[in-house]
C-alpha cells in the first residue's frame, strides 16, 4: 500500500504510545525503513507486519489495532491535505459512501498504482444501512469497522458497527451493519 498508510500507523503508535513504541513495532515487523514516502507504494506485507507487530507490542488484538486504525484514518487524511475532497463526498453517510469509489478514482491520478477497495450501500432507512465491501485484500475487515464508526461521525452520528456477512463465512464479498445508536 502506499506510504501514506503507513505513514498514519506510524503517526497513531507515536501519538498514542510514543516514538520508542514505533521503533520497537518496526524492529518486530523486520520493517528497515526509516521514513515511508507518502506517494510511493511499498508492499501490502509491510503495512500487514507493521499492525501485526503493533498488536504484539502494545498488547492489543490485531482487530482492535486494525479498528483504531479505521477511526483514526479519517482525522489523518484530512489533515493530509484531503479534507476538501471528504468534504465534497455530501452531507450524510450513505451519499458520502456511495461517493468512495469515485473518489479513490480520482485518487489514482496522484497515486497511480492504488488498488482500491469497493464500496456499495443498501437497505437505508432512518436508523440503518447495510454497506457492501469489495477488496482483493484479506484481513481488513475491522479496518473498515472503525471507517465506518468515524465516517458515521462526520456526521454527527454515533453508529454500531457489526460485520453481517464475511469471505471467511464463505460469501464473496463482506457487508456491515450500521445502526445508528442515536436514531
Ligand atoms: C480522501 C481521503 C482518502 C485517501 C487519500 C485514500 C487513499 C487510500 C490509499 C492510498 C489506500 C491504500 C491502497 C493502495 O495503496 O493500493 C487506501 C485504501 C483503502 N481505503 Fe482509502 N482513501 C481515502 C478515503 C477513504 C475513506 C473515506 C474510506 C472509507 C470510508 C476509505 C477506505 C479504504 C479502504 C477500506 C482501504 C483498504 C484497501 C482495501 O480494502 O483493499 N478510504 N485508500
Amino acid at each position: 500500500m502506499y506510504g501514506l498508510v503507513n505513514r498514519a500507523v506510524e503517526d497513531l503508535v507515536t501519538n498514542k504510545f510514543g516514538p520508542d513504541a514505533w521503533a520497537e513495532v518496526k524492529s518486530r515487523a523486520g520493517v528497515d525503513i526509516g521514513m515511508f514516502v507518502a506517494m510511493s507504494p511499498y508492499p501490502d506485507a509491510v503495512t500487514y507486519s507493521l499492525v501485526g507487530a503493533a498488536s504484539e507490542v502494545l498488547g492489543l488484538p490485531a482487530e482492535q489495532v486494525l479498528e483504531a486504525f479505521g477511526e483514526y484514518w479519517m482525522q489523518y487524511s484530512a489533515r493530509e491535505g484531503y479534507g476538501e475532497l471528504l468534504d465534497l463526498m455530501g452531507n450524510d453517510l450513505p451519499t458520502f459512501l456511495a461517493e468512495l469509489d469515485d473518489v479513490h478514482e480520482r485518487l489514482k491520478l496522484s497515486f497511480p498504482d492504488l488498488v482500491p477497495p469497493s464500496m456499495s450501500v443498501s437497505d437505508v432507512t432512518d436508523a440503518s444501512l447495510v454497506v457492501h465491501y469489495r477488496s482483493d485484500r484479506a484481513g481488513l475487515a475491522p479496518f473498515v469497522v472503525g471507517l465506518l464508526r468515524a465516517a458515521a461521525a462526520r456526521f454527527g452520528r454515533t453508529a454500531e458497527v457489526t460485520v453481517t456477512r464475511s469471505r471467511d463465512d464463505g460469501h464473496d464479498h463482506e457487508e456491515f451493519l450500521v445502526r445508528y445508536l442515536d436514531a
